[in-house]
């Protein structure tokens, strides 16, 4: 039997670096206030994939070996403490109380505190960026930011909106979240002094990754497995938030149906009979399978862009990580 190589063996090349992150983020985020330190203590007990710090990590692989250590290293921690600001500020607006198996700081803290801490992290990431003194990688940063909250106000202004298109849906998640992923493994390459061809080519890898991987998290959503996924499923739904599986079973629905659908957002009914319910509906229109088509349809166009790197271990990793991004349950 084949087995599929897990993220561990995918990050193989880069092994090394990614070994040193935690410790650099600790570094990077000490400070002398017990109840921050708490907190940072508190969150990053439980690792997430730590993909974007990989990102980062490969785009530097590709240039001089040194690369892959120093200020790589630190932008790659860097970029994990900026994501990680995200996600605790996302979950006040998303009202989650569960994330990578543990209550989030939001719901053991309160909102005062996730902010606070949130706002910490991404000053202390900024510091990092601002200290690599390379004028691109801190352009690429702000720019970054930025875009990754204008697709979370975007996404708030469409909650609720039963008639989202797919285009819409699209520009959010490229902004949220791909764009984010694109950034991080072109700091990377540009760190390990890559020509801009080749930066560019990676960056775009990055995007298309980052939409595949959006859109699997949002079929996650409905169909994972709630211990490995470590988020409580049918979150995005009961929050009002409209994805791909859904716009697409929405959009082949006229007259009752249609408003049988609608009505599984309210607050009456029980929520785990409702996910079953919609779970059903996804399943059986075939949206299910349309949105995996599309995410399978971003990782082939990432998997073109790599083609203009030379073949490496990095290059193979990057070409595996394609398959794992759609066929992960965490
Ligand atoms: C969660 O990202 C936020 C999304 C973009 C869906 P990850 O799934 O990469 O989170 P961690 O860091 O592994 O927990
Ligand atoms: C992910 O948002 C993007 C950011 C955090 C910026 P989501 O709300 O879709 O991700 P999860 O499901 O909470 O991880
Ligand atoms: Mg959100
Ligand atoms: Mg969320």
């Amino acid at each position: 039997m084949h087995l599929k190589p897990s993220l561990v063996d995918i990050c193989g090349p880069i092994e090394d670096g990614l070994d040193k992150v935690q410790d650099t983020l600790f570094e990077i985020l000490t400070t002398e206030n017990p109840l921050s330190g708490e907190v940072i203590q508190y969150f990053f007990s439980n690792k997430g994939k730590y993909l974007r710090p990989a990102l980062c990590l490969f785009g530097a692989s590709f240039g001089s070996a040194h690369a892959v250590t120093g200020t790589a290293l630190r932008v790659a921690a860097a970029f994990e403490a900026f994501h990680c600001a995200t996600l605790i500020h996302d979950d006040i607006v998303d009202q989650s109380y569960l994330r990578r198996n543990m209550p989030t700081v939001n719901a053991k803290w309160g909102p005062q505190v996730a902010v606070l801490v949130g706002d910490y992290l991404h000053d202390r990431a900024l510091q990092v960026f601002f200290g690599t003194k390379n004028d691109l990688v801190i352009d690429l940063f702000l720019k970054t930011a930025s875009e990754v909250c204008d697709g979370e106000i975007l996404e708030f202004r469409e909650k609720n909106n039963y008639g989202l298109n797919e285009g819409i849906y699209l520009n959010i998640i490229q902004k949220k979240t791909a764009s984010l992923l694109a950034a991080c493994i072109e700091a990377g390459a540009v760190l390990g002094g890559l020509p801009t061809e080749k930066v560019q080519a990676l960056s775009n890898y990055g995007k298309a990754l980052g939409m595949a991987f959006q859109v699997v998290d949002d079929c996650l959503d409905f169909m994972g497995e709630a211990h490995e996924f470590g988020k409580t499923l049918g979150a995005d739904y009961m929050g009002g938030v409209l994805t791909l599986p859904l716009i697409r079973l929405l959009s082949g629905l006229t007259g009752k149906k249609r408003q049988e659908v609608e009505a599984l957002f309210g607050p009456d009914g029980n929520p785990a009979e409702k996910l079953t319910i919609l779970k059903t509906m996804i399943t059986e229109s075939g949206a299910l399978e349309y949105s995996l088509a599309k995410a399978r349809s971003y990782t082939e166009e990432a998997r073109t862009e790599l083609l203009k790197l030379e073949v490496s271990d990095s290059r193979k990793s990057l070409e595996q990580l394609l398959d794992f991004i759609v066929e992960r349950s965490r």
